[in-house]
Formats: C-alpha cells, sequence, structure tokens
C-alpha cells in the first residue's frame, strides 16, 4: 500500500486498470471498510482519500476537534489491501483560498443544509477536487450520509463526470446505532441512549410502509419522543429517495431522515421506507 501526500505522485502512482475510489474524513470504522471492500470487489485498484475538509465545517462547529487517526487507519486499509491513500495536508489541496464553489441545487439547503449552512458548498466542492486527483471510475458512498449521496449523484449527473456512483448501505452497531466517527463524542450514558434515533426512525418507516400518508405528522411524532428521550431534534422527515423532495401520495420509494443533538453531539441517520 502506497500513501501519498501530494497530487504529482497520486497521478503518478494511479497506474492502469479500474481504480475505485472511497473518500473519507479517517477516524476509520466498519463503515468506512465496508464501502473499501465494495470498492475492492469493483476494480483493479482501490484508493482512499483521508482528509478532514475545513469548507465543509461552519464556524463553531467540530473541525478542530474531529478525531484525527492517520496511522491507525492506514493500518486498517493496508488489512484491507488498499492500493492508495491520498492523504493531503490542507496546503496542498488548497494552496489559495478555494474561490471556486460548487453551488449544488437547493436541495443542498434543505434537511442537513438547514442547520449547516453551506455544508454541501463545501462537500460539493470537495469532493469534485478529489475526483480530480485521483480520477477513479468508480466512488463509493455510504447511505448513512443520503443527502450527501444524492447531492454528489446529481453533481456528478449534471457535470457529466465519468465515474459511477455505488451506494453501501449502512452499517450499524448491534444495538442499532449508525458507525460514525462522531460517535466518540458520546459519554457512557448518551451512547446507552444514542440508539433511540434509530428506533425513532424506524417507528415512522414501519408506519409509512403500513399505509400512514400524514408525512408531517409522523415527522413530529418521532421528534416529540426524541425530545421526551432528552434529546434536541433538528428534523425528521419522510422524502422520496431518487432528489429527496417532499413525497406525493403516488410516490413509493421513500426514505425517513432525521438528526439531533444528544448533549453536544450532533447524530444523524435515516432508513429507506
Ligand atoms: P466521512 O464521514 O468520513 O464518511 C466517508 C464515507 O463513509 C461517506 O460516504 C459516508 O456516508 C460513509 N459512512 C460513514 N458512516 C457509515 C456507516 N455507518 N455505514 C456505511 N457508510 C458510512 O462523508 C464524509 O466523510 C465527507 O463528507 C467526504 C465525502 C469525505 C467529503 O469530505
Amino acid at each position: 500500500m502506497r500513501i501519498v501526500h501530494d497530487i504529482a505522485t497520486l497521478r503518478k502512482a494511479r497506474n492502469q486498470g479500474t481504480l475505485a475510489f472511497v473518500p473519507t474524513m479517517g477516524s476509520l470504522h466498519e463503515g468506512h471498510l465496508a464501502l473499501v471492500r465494495m470498492a475492492r470487489e469493483r476494480a483493479d485498484r482501490v484508493a482512499v482519500s483521508i482528509y478532514v475538509n475545513r469548507l465543509q465545517f461552519s464556524p463553531g462547529e467540530d473541525f478542530e476537534r474531529y478525531p484525527r487517526s492517520l496511522e491507525r487507519d492506514c493500518d486498517k486499509l493496508e488489512r484491507e489491501h488498499v492500493d492508495l491513500v491520498f492523504a493531503p495536508q490542507e496546503r496542498e489541496l488548497y494552496p489559495e483560498p478555494q474561490s471556486y464553489i460548487v453551488d449544488p441545487p437547493p436541495i443542498a439547503g434543505e434537511l442537513e443544509g438547514r442547520f449547516r449552512p453551506r455544508f454541501f458548498h463545501g462537500v460539493a466542492t470537495v469532493v469534485l477536487k478529489l475526483f480530480n486527483c485521483v480520477q477513479p471510475s468508480l466512488a463509493v458512498f455510504g447511505k448513512k450520509d443520503y443527502q450527501q449521496l444524492v447531492v454528489v449523484r446529481g453533481m456528478v449527473r449534471q457535470f457529466d463526470l465519468p465515474i459511477e456512483i455505488v451506494a453501501g448501505e449502512t452499517v450499524r452497531e448491534p444495538d442499532g446505532l449508525a458507525m460514525s466517527s462522531r460517535n466518540a463524542y458520546l459519554t457512557s450514558a448518551e451512547r446507552a441512549e444514542a440508539p433511540s434515533l434509530y428506533r425513532a426512525l424506524k417507528h415512522a418507516r414501519n408506519r409509512v410502509v403500513a399505509g400512514e400518508r400524514e408525512f408531517g405528522a409522523l415527522g413530529a411524532e418521532a421528534m416529540r419522543s426524541l425530545v421526551t428521550s432528552g434529546w434536541n431534534p433538528d428534523y425528521v422527515e419522510v422524502r422520496e429517495r431518487r432528489a429527496l423532495a417532499a413525497p406525493g401520495p403516488a410516490d413509493r420509494d421513500l426514505v425517513v431522515l432525521g438528526a439531533a443533538r444528544l448533549g453536544n453531539t450532533r447524530l444523524i441517520d435515516n432508513v429507506e421506507a
């Protein structure tokens, strides 16, 4: 496995054959590694990037305290037979202030975007840059960040990027909590409570599958149950899966998405319905 830190060496190291890419912010867990395994099955070579992208954090968010563990991450990737790790310094990826920014469509201002302004501008911009550095034929993204997946798919489609986007299922702890680098922030009491976000979303999802069409009321009920358990929910909403528009009565492929704060930690999750 080669670990490279600059774009010129990265491009030389690409070599021939198909290349599958998994972008990450590091602090790798089984969710990330499941995406790496999907990449492994689909291409001759696998590249993983590890980069905590300042551009997608708002002032006051957790950019500074976001967990960083490059050495441990590289050990894990070595064991997964990853060929190439791209771990740039900030000055390599952003040698000058990034004044050209991908301006995603209005969906990027809803759900996560309502609570994290310009988050998807930052995500889309760095993903486009990483795609241009790594030049993969395929990239794998997790459904854990469902809206991110939808935004990236839209960008690839509308900018005609020659990259196939593959979606990986959310990997969960045995009690249902979606794996996340941010779970490390939870106190032990919060960790015990954390699976109830998934439970609330699953409960709403079961109601949708049973034919419930009062989506607004369902979301409001899920948020109330979270408040009762000590959470500060940002949103729980039912959307159609493809573009995350508000669903019409005939829409069948739906997803329940939610975000909520438990103490100082903000968790997101979703369940397809
Ligand atoms: P990060 O949060 O590190 O996630 C990297 C990839 O792993 C994303 O595609 C995410 O959806 C996926 N992932 C995270 N937890 C998962 C889980 N429990 N199961 C399955 N997949 C999971 O998402 C980002 O980084 C950044 O926004 C990035 C795309 C790298 C741009 O900076």
